[in-house]
């Protein structure tokens, strides 16, 4: 199963996760990081913007997990400007080395095929930050997404249309499709980091890491995973059945192991 590591508030969190990353990229100064966008992995890219100061990060890649079909990539809340925004400029990191799916309607057909081949040439992703919706969607994959499936294009559902109608005028604006990583790319990273915080997302993290194994729970995809870890706050902990064991383990895990 996930290691469940609980913490104090998303700021810890943002520390836990960027200490993993800044060892990563330490050994390897080419990592492939996996971004995500959301509010939830902004404490990582916050702690990761002191923690890197004055490291070279000239050569790290990157690859978001999804991207809205048919919105103009200029667009304040497309995700290649979230991802230039929170992550590439404040990190430093070197835009041509930052992919994100390409959204653009002329091109979708083999968006995803491509991105695929980006992700093969690139040797894969390294370590894969995740958030997690309120449906328990991980990327744009929403209930009902194979365990197998690739990049390709999605409906967003109702609620997640919703829930990302405040980054627009109206919820009008949001728009109906996606491209994103499938569930089968996003365990394809040699390490998945989950993260999520407060009470509106227990129930998603509960039937994540608890719960069976079935597409109508996409976060549950990562059950299947060999090394994932989920960093979650109290509220977010709040339903999990085994928190205590979890709390156990961890403050018991070997000091030479990290996350
Ligand atoms: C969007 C993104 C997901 C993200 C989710 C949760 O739908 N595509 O990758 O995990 O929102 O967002 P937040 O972290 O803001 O709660």
């Amino acid at each position: 199963m996930a290691e469940v590591v609980i913490v104090e508030n998303a700021e810890a969190a943002g520390a836990l996760v960027a200490a993993e990353i800044v060892g990563l990229i330490d050994a390897r100064p080419d990592a492939v990081l996996g971004l995500a966008t959301g509010s939830t992995p902004l404490p990582v890219y916050q702690a990761l913007r002191t923690r890197l100061a004055g490291r070279d990060v000239s050569r790290v890649r990157g690859f978001a997990l999804d991207e809205y079909v048919g919105l103009d990539p200029a667009h304040p809340e497309s995700y290649r400007s979230v991802i230039t925004r929170d992550v590439v400029e404040p990190l430093g990191l070197d835009p041509r080395r930052i992919h994100v799916p390409d959204g653009a309607q002329e091109t979708i057909r083999h968006a995803g095929s491509d991105y695929e081949a980006a992700i093969d040439a690139a040797g894969g992703v390294d370590l894969q930050i995740l958030g997690i919706g309120t449906d328990g969607h991980i990327g744009f994959n929403e209930p009902g997404s194979s365990f197998a499936s690739r990049t390709r294009v999605k409906t967003l559902t109702a609620q997640t249309r919703e829930d990302n109608a405040r980054f627009f005028d109206s919820i009008d604006d949001v728009p109906m499709h996606c491209i994103t990583q499938g569930l089968g790319t996003i365990l394809r990273a040699r390490h998945l980091v989950l993260l999520a915080f407060g009470e509106g997302k227990a129930q998603a993290v509960a039937d994540a890491v608890e719960g069976p194994l079935s597409a109508i729970l996409p976060g549950s995809a990562i059950q299947l995973h060999p090394h994932a870890t989920v960093v979650v706050d109290e509220a977010a902990a709040s339903r999990l059945a085994l928190s205590d064991y979890y709390r156990y383990t961890f403050a018991n895990k070997p000091s030479w192991q990290g996350i």
